[in-house]
């Protein structure tokens, strides 16, 4: 039992005593109310006030249903999860520097597709390199108050706007909103979700893992990246899952210095986590980003694949894995973004905006103390130790 700091009255039927406790797995499921006076009364009533958290389970599933069925009739879903109600659009303050595609009716980046084709890779100026960090340095802020809201009841539209808003506060553009369409301003993808879910008024429920991927865009830069995050206490093959790809992330930047081809990287991910019987996903790759969103060079994860290119100092790009527990196939919902695996099994996703360096890479996305100094290991120590909240 949590305590309450709000005066009530218990909700046992003939008691009359002040309610300063509340039923645990009410909180969970989001259940207002359901107040009682001490720990006996609770325990007394239990029969009876399980009743609440059945009704509440049925209610949610029968919900889920009808909102998919009225949505897209026919279309087959791969798991369990099911799309929600979305808020509408946010807006932007004038006076915050947008993208090209941020006012255009169909999010059209005009620069980007401007240079499709060429194969180039721009090489960052010292200058161009600190505008870079800048925008990494908010998107990293950003994606930590995203972080610390997750827990069971809240939704993933109350992330957003609270991305949203911290975005504001730091006068950047959220990147996502409106690029190529997408709706929202920053992508939350839950359990079977690979990548690009769309925030909505659906519940987090213990349980569930869920990506948060902010790309944030600050004087003419976006700073990409993304986590996976634990929602209360989640099962062990999802703990494992988890970790694999934070360490695939990892590997995959540990070999990045000049003169490494861009195809390696997939070999070194796809290596890791073939000993734990999980795939790799191959239709997102990561990519080349400074002052375009998504550009040259396109980095798979998989092995064997064909990428162009051979690292630079000064070449800056997103190395982003998903990794699933089953199959690697994708499949899109009908909303033309969500991404889920094929087999409905889980799928986890780690990234950092990272820049080619002489000796190696800097990770520009990194996580840093209150110092400002980076460090990179300190997400896997919490997984290691706490097997918490975070991973
Ligand atoms: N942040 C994602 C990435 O890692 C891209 C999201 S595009 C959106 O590349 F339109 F879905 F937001
Ligand atoms: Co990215
Ligand atoms: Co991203």
């Amino acid at each position: 039992m949590s305590s309450s700091a709000i005066a009530r009255v218990c909700e046992t039927v003939n008691c009359t005593k002040e309610a300063k406790l509340q039923c645990p797995t009410c909180i969970k499921l989001g259940i207002e109310g359901s107040f009682f006076c001490e720990q006996d009364c609770f325990k007394g009533s239990w029969k009876q006030h399980k009743q609440v958290h059945k009704k509440e389970r049925m209610k949610n599933i029968l919900q889920e249903q009808n909102e998919a069925a009225q949505t897209w009739p026919g279309y087959f879903f791969s798991g369990p999860l099911r799309p929600h109600l979305k808020s509408p659009t946010r807006t932007v303050p004038e006076g915050i520097e947008k993208p090209d595609y941020a006012d255009h009716p169909e999010g059209y980046p005009a620069s980007e597709m401007d240079i499709r084709g060429s194969t180039q890779i721009k090489i960052l100026s010292k200058d161009e390199l600190e505008g870079l960090r800048t925008a990494c340095k908010y998107g990293r802020e950003v994606l930590d108050v995203a972080a610390s809201m997750i827990k069971p009841g809240i939704t993933t539209d109350e992330i957003d706007e609270a991305v949203h808003q911290a975005c504001i506060e730091r006068k950047c553009y959220p990147s996502p909103l409106n690029y190529r369409g997408f709706p929202k301003s920053c992508c939350t993808s839950v359990n079977e979700v690979i990548c690009h879910g769309i925030p909505d008024k659906r519940k987090l429920v213990e349980g569930d893992i869920v990506n948060v991927d902010i790309t944030v865009y600050y004087n003419g830069y976006h700073g990409d990246l993304n986590e996976t995050f634990f929602v209360g206490k989640v099962d062990d093959k999802s703990k494992e899952l988890v970790q694999a790809t934070y360490e695939c992330l990892k590997e995959a930047i540990n070999m990045v210095k000049p003169g490494v081809r861009y195809r390696e990287v997939g070999n070194a991910i796809q290596k890791h986590v073939q000993a734990h019987g999980f795939s790799v996903v191959r239709t997102y790759c990561g990519h080349g980003i400074h002052r375009l969103f998504h550009t040259t060079p396109s980095i798979p994860h998989y092995s064997k694949n064909k990428a162009i290119g051979v690292m630079k100092a000064g070449h800056a790009f997103t190395i982003e894995p998903m990794i699933n527990m089953g199959k690697w196939q994708d499949n899109l919902w009908p909303d033309d973004w969500t991404a889920v695996t094929i087999d409905g099994k889980r799928s986890a996703q780690f990234e950092h905006t990272i820049v080619v360096t002489e000796t190696g890479c800097e990770i520009l996305t990194a996580r840093r103390d209150k110092d400002g100094r980076p460090h990179f290991l300190d997400q896997l120590q919490k997984l290691e130790g706490k097997g918490g909240q975070q991973a």
